[in-house]
Order: C-alpha cells, then sequence, then structure tokens
C-alpha cells in the first residue's frame, strides 16, 4: 500500500508500488486531467506538481511518491483562479488542448520559483511538447501570469468565481451536429 497526498488530500492506493503516478492519477482516482502522451519522458502531457516541482508522473512510480505532496491540474485552484489558469485565458493559449494542463503545471512551477523568468529561462523550463504550436501564446501567458503575480497587472476577464470544473462542464452545451445532417 502507498500513501501520499493528492491534492491535498491523503491517498493510498492499493496496486502494485512500480505503477506509474499516471496511472494511479488516471485510473484509480479519475483525476483525468493528467493526459498520457507518450509514456517515455518526451511529452510533458502527464506533468504534474511534486513537492514544487514540475514532474513527469509517467515516469515515477507510486512507490517514488510515498509521503510526498502530489497537485494535478485539478488542484492547482479550487476555482481556475491561478494567475496561470487565467493568463491561459485571456491570452486564449489552448488549441486542441490535449497538452495544455502539463504546460500549466509545468508554468506554475517555473512561476513559483521566479516571477519574472527571462525567454531563455522559459525556453529551458517548458520543454514540454504542444503539436498545435501554441508555444508563442504559452510564452505571452507566462509573462502574464508573472505580471500578475508581481503585481503589476490584473486580468481583467477572470473565470468566474467559484465555479466548480464539474458544473462548468454541465453548463457546456451540448454539440449538435449542423442542420440538415
Ligand atoms: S506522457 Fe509523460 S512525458 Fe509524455
Ligand atoms: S494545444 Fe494541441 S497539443 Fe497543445
Amino acid at each position: 500500500m502507498t500513501k501520499f497526498s493528492v491534492n491535498d488530500r491523503p491517498v493510498e492506493y492499493r496496486m502494485d508500488p512500480e505503477t506509474p503516478l499516471l496511472w494511479a492519477l488516471r485510473d484509480a482516482s479519475n483525476l483525468t486531467g493528467t493526459k498520457y502522451g507518450c509514456g517515455t519522458g518526451d511529452c510533458g502531457a502527464c506533468t504534474v506538481d511534486i513537492d514544487g516541482e514540475a514532474i513527469r508522473s509517467c515516469l515515477v512510480t507510486i512507490a517514488e511518491c510515498e509521503g510526498r505532496f502530489v497537485t494535478t491540474i485539478e488542484g492547482l485552484s479550487r476555482d481556475r483562479s491561478h494567475p496561470v489558469q487565467q493568463a491561459w485565458v485571456a491570452e486564449q493559449v489552448p488549441q486542441c488542448g490535449f497538452c495544455q494542463s502539463g504546460m500549466i503545471m509545468t508554468a506554475a512551477a517555473l512561476l513559483r520559483k521566479n516571477s519574472n523568468p527571462g525567454d531563455a529561462e522559459i525556453d529551458a523550463a517548458m520543454t514540454n511538447i504542444c503539436r498545435c504550436g501554441t508555444y508563442p501564446r504559452i510564452r505571452a501567458a507566462i509573462r502574464l501570469a508573472g505580471r500578475v503575480l508581481r503585481g503589476e497587472e490584473r486580468i481583467a476577464a477572470a473565470p468566474p468565481p467559484g465555479i466548480r470544473p464539474e458544473d462548468a462542464a454541465r453548463a457546456v452545451p451540448a454539440l449538435r451536429p449542423p442542420p440538415g445532417r
């Protein structure tokens, strides 16, 4: 049995200790915001925060997480109010979105250590892959989030306060086929 904290809650996984953290989060905890891209540590789609570091969860076993504090995209904020999330919305970063939770978790870890990273520091930290090529908007959003964290700027178009992700998902109208199909 492996015990650690996920999004500030204690968890015990009755799984093979060699199970990658990514699978425990997605399959046992239903935290599917963390994505499976490559499984080899190359793409960064599976990035979570472990004790303040951006870590690729496909490369970490749950045994290695014993006693540690894991935060996933679902735990970054309760209401999507984290400055990085707000900046991502303001800069309209995502395209398909698959890479984005990993990008956000990596950016949040970077800004926690350095709220004013230069271009070289951003590029060095953001080694995640975006197949849609959103890199310029990612850099812009990181700079904006940094200004917010430093108190230099506020984001006007913040997500509605207090909204829960499950409520937001319900509020999205179902996609309907175009007329005539
Ligand atoms: S799925 Fe972990 S780095 Fe790609
Ligand atoms: S937004 Fe599509 S992979 Fe990054």
